[in-house]
C-alpha cells in the first residue's frame, strides 16, 4: 500500500523536471509494478552526475514531428521526440535500462547515462498569434529510458479554443515544427458543433496514408478520432517495407514501427494541426488479440522455448503498451491499470464521446485462425465478454450518466462492427466482431433499451471496408427497416486508411456489398472498394456524416472522392429517409442509386475533388 507520503518519497525535488514528462509515468506510476513502472530515483541518480555527458543543442534533434490529443476543456496533451538520434532506444528499460545505443546517423555510441536532455514548451491562442507571453508553458526532462519521448499537459487553457504550441531544446534556438490543437468545449457549454474526422486501419506496407493527409489539408474537423490498427505488427515488406524487418516483440521492436509510422509525411501532417483521440485495435499489439494470447502467440510454455519467439503473451503485451503510451498523444487516466485505455470526453451539453476496448483489455477467447467452429460453438455462451466487467459496467454507467447530463448525443469509439451481419443464407458471421460476442452485445442494447438511452452513435473500424446500419436489436425488438423506427442509434463503420479490403476488382466487390445489405434489413449501405475515412458533423438537430475513399493508395495523391452521405436527426433514433438522400456515389443503398461511375485513379470523369498538396500554413 502506498500513502501519499511514501509517494512523494519517490519523487525527490531533484526529479521535478523528470515529472514534468507523462512518459515516466507511464504505463505505471509505481516503481515496484515491475517491469511496468520506472524508478525516478534510479534514473536521476543515474543521469544527473557530474561525469555524465551533456548533450549540447546542436546535437540533438526533434526527430518526428509533433502531435497532441486529448483535449479537455482546458488542458491538452502535447506531445514530441528530442533525440542524438533517431533511432529508438534499445535498452529494454523494464530490465536494465543502462545499455549504450549506436547511432547510425553519428556513428557513435551514445550513453545512457548522459544527463537527461531538457525541453522547453509554449502554447499561444491562435488568434492572438505568437506575440508576448505564451498562454501556457514549461519545461521537461527527457532520457533513453522513454525513448527521448516528451509528453506533456499543457494546463490553464480556455475550452474551445485553437491553440499553438512549440517545444525548443532548453535555452537554445533548435526548436520544433509549430503544432496546432483545440482544447473541448466545457462541460455545460451549449456548443453549436462538434466536427470529427474518423479513421481505422492505416498499415504502412499497404499503401500511402492519403487519406490523412486529405483530412489536413481540408482542415474541416475539430478532432481526429482513430479506431484502432494504427500500426501493423508484422513484418510485411514491398515499397514501403516495415521497420523493423521482423514481427514485433520487443519494446525496441514496438518503439521503432511507431517511430517509423511518425516519419510519414501525411501522418505527420494530420497530427500536427489536430488533437487526435485514439484507442487500439488488435494489431498495436499483434493479430486478433484477446485477454491471453494472439493468433499468433498462444498463453502457453510453447512460447517460451527458443524455438519460439521465446516471449510470454503478458511480456509482449507490456512492450506494446509501454511503447504505445511513450509514442501516442493520449492520457492514461488510471495510472494503476496498466491496460486501461478506455475514457470519455464529454463535449459541452452536445456529446459524450465514450472510447473503449473491446480488444485487449480483458476480452474472451477470440478465433485464431485454426479455431473458428470452436468461437462458433460457443458464441453464444453468456460468460464471454469483449470488454470485461470492470469496463463493461464503467461503460453502462457513462451511457447512463450521458442521458442523466442530458447529452444531445452519445458518440462510442468502438474497434469492431457491432451490427449483426448475416450472410446470404441467413447464418449469423464474425467470430472476431461482435457476433462472436452475442450476450457482449444484448447486454449492451439492453441497457440502451431498459434505460431508455437514446441518440446513440457507434463508431466502428477494424473491418477495412464501409457500413452504415440503423443501430436495431433484431428478434427482441420491433424494427421496421423501411422507416428505421424501433433503432436505438445508427452505427458508422468505416473502411480502413489503407488496409486492403475484399479481393476482387470494382464489379465483383458491388456484388458482394449487394448481397450484404439483401441479407440485413438494418444495414442501409455497404461498400468495399475504397480505402477512406469519414467526417461527422455533430450538432444539436443533427449529425451530417460524409464518407470519402481514396482510388488508389498505390501513389501519394491528393484525390478525395465523396462515397455516400448520410444525416441522423436528433430524437430520430434510425438514418433519415430517403437514406443517403435516396443516391450514394459508391457501394449499395438499400433502396437507393448508385449514381458513381467506379472511379478509379485512371480516370477523373466521376465528380471527384482534387485536394491539394499545398503544405498547410499554420496561421
Ligand atoms: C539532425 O538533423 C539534421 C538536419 O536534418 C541532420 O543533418 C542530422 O544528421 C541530424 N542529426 C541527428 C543526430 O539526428
Ligand atoms: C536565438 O536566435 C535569436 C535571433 O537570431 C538570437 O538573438 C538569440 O541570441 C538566440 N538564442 C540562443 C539561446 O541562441
Ligand atoms: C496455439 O494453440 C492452438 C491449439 O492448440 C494450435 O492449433 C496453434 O497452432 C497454436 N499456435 C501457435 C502459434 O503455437
Ligand atoms: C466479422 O468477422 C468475420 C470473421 O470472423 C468476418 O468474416 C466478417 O466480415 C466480419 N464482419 C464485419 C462486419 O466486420
Ligand atoms: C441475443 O439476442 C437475440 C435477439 O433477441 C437472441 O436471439 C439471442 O438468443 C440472444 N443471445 C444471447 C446469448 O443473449
Ligand atoms: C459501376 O459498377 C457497377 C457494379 O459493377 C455497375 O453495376 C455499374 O453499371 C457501374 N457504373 C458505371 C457507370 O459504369
Ligand atoms: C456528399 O457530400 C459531398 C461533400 O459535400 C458532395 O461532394 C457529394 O456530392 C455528396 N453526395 C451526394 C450523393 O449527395
Amino acid at each position: 500500500m502506498y500513502s501519499l507520503l511514501g509517494l512523494a518519497a519517490l519523487f525527490p525535488l531533484a526529479s521535478a523536471s523528470f515529472e514534468g514528462n507523462l512518459n515516466y509515468r507511464a504505463p505505471s506510476a509505481r516503481s515496484d509494478h515491475v517491469n511496468l513502472g520506472l524508478s525516478l530515483p534510479i534514473i536521476t541518480a543515474r543521469t544527473l552526475k557530474r561525469s555524465s555527458v551533456a548533450y549540447q543543442p546542436s546535437e540533438l534533434n526533434f526527430t518526428h514531428g509533433v502531435a497532441s490529443g486529448d483535449p479537455y476543456p482546458n488542458s491538452v496533451i502535447l506531445w514530441t521526440r528530442v533525440a542524438p538520434t533517431a533511432e529508438s532506444d534499445k535498452s529494454d528499460v523494464t530490465v536494465s535500462g543502462t545499455v549504450d545505443l549506436y547511432s547510425h546517423e553519428t556513428e557513435k555510441y551514445i550513453q545512457a547515462d548522459a544527463n537527461p536532455i531538457c525541453v522547453e514548451w509554449n502554447v499561444w491562442e491562435v488568434e492572438k498569434g505568437h506575440k508576448g507571453q505564451p498562454k501556457s508553458s514549461g519545461k521537461a526532462y527527457t532520457t533513453s529510458d522513454i525513448d527521448f519521448t516528451v509528453k506533456v499537459e499543457a494546463q490553464g487553457l480556455k475550452p474551445w479554443t485553437l491553440y499553438n504550441y512549440q517545444f525548443n531544446v532548453c535555452g537554445s534556438n533548435n526548436t520544433s515544427p509549430v503544432g496546432r490543437t483545440k482544447t473541448a468545449p466545457a462541460e455545460h457549454a451549449d456548443v453549436d458543433e462538434v466536427k470529427l474526422a474518423v479513421f481505422s486501419c492505416s498499415n504502412y506496407p499497404k499503401g500511402f496514408f492519403n487519406v490523412y493527409g486529405n483530412a489536413a489539408r481540408k482542415d474541416q474537423h475539430d478532432f481526429v478520432i482513430h479506431l484502432g490498427d494504427y500500426f501493423y505488427e508484422d513484418a510485411s515488406g514491398g515499397p514501403r517495407a516495415h521497420k523493423p524487418a521482423n514481427k514485433l516483440f520487443t519494446l525496441y521492436d514496438y518503439r521503432t514501427r511507431h517511430g517509423q509510422y511518425r516519419t510519414d509525411n501525411d501522418l505527420q501532417l494530420l497530427a500536427q494541426n489536430f488533437a487526435w483521440i485514439p484507442t487500439w485495435d488488435d494489431h498495436e499489439f499483434a493479430n486478433n488479440g484477446y485477454r491471453d494470447g494472439f493468433s499468433a502467440l498462444n498463453n502457453t510454455e510453447a512460447s517460451f522455448r527458443n524455438d519460439g519467439p521465446s516471449i510470454s503473451v503478458d511480456t509482449r503485451k507490456v512492450h506494446a503498451v509501454r511503447a504505445y503510451f511513450e509514442w501516442m498523444p493520449i492520457r492514461q487516466v488510471d495510472l494503476d491499470d496498466n491496460l486501461r485505455i478506455w475514457r470519455s470526453f464529454k463535449m459541452g451539453k452536445l456529446m459524450d464521446l465514450i472510447m473503449i476496448d473491446t480488444r485487449n483489455y480483458d476480452r474472451s477467447i477470440t478465433s485464431g485462425g485454426n479455431n473458428n467452429a470452436y468461437i462458433e460453438a460457443i458464441r453464444d455462451d453468456p460468460s464471454r465478454t469483449l470488454m470485461g466487467g470492470r469496463q463493461e459496467k464503467w461503460f453502462f454507467r457513462q451511457l447512463s450518466e450521458s442521458k442523466e447530463r442530458a447529452a444531445t448525443w452519445r458518440v462510442v469509439g468502438n474497434q469492431i462492427v457491432f451490427s449483426r451481419i448475416l450472410d446470404a443464407e441467413g447464418a449469423l458471421t464474425g467470430t472476431d466482431n461482435w457476433s462472436g460476442y452475442v450476450a457482449s452485445r444484448n447486454r449492451t442494447l439492453q441497457h440502451l433499451y431498459d434505460n431508455g438511452i437514446t441518440d446513440n452513435i457507434f463508431l466502428s473500424g477494424d473491418s477495412h471496408q464501409n457500413w452504415v446500419s440503423d443501430l436495431a436489436w433484431l428478434g427482441t425488438k420491433p424494427y421496421d427497416g423501411t422507416t428505421g423506427s424501433g433503432a436505438i442509434g445508427v452505427e458508422f463503420a468505416g473502411t480502413g486508411v489503407t488496409s486492403s479490403g475484399p479481393k476482387g476488382n470494382i464489379a465483383t466487390i458491388q456484388k458482394g456489398t449487394k448481397t450484404k445489405v439483401d441479407s440485413n434489413p438494418e444495414l442501409q449501405w455497404q461498400e468495399g472498394y475504397y480505402r477512406g475515412y469519414f467526417h461527422l458533423s455533430i450538432q444539436k438537430s443533427k449529425i451530417d456524416a460524409q464518407f470519402f475513399g481514396s482510388p488508389s493508395v498505390a501513389t501519394r495523391n491528393g484525390w478525395d472522392l465523396p462515397l455516400a452521405n448520410f444525416t441522423v436527426l436528433a430524437g430520430d433514433n434510425h438514418l433519415q429517409r430517403p437514406v443517403g438522400g435516396g443516391k450514394v456515389e459508391a457501394g449499395t443503398l438499400k433502396g437507393g442509386e448508385t449514381v458513381g461511375t467506379n472511379v478509379t485513379l485512371d480516370t477523373n470523369a466521376w465528380k471527384w475533388q482534387k485536394v491539394g498538396f499545398e503544405k498547410m500554413y499554420v496561421k
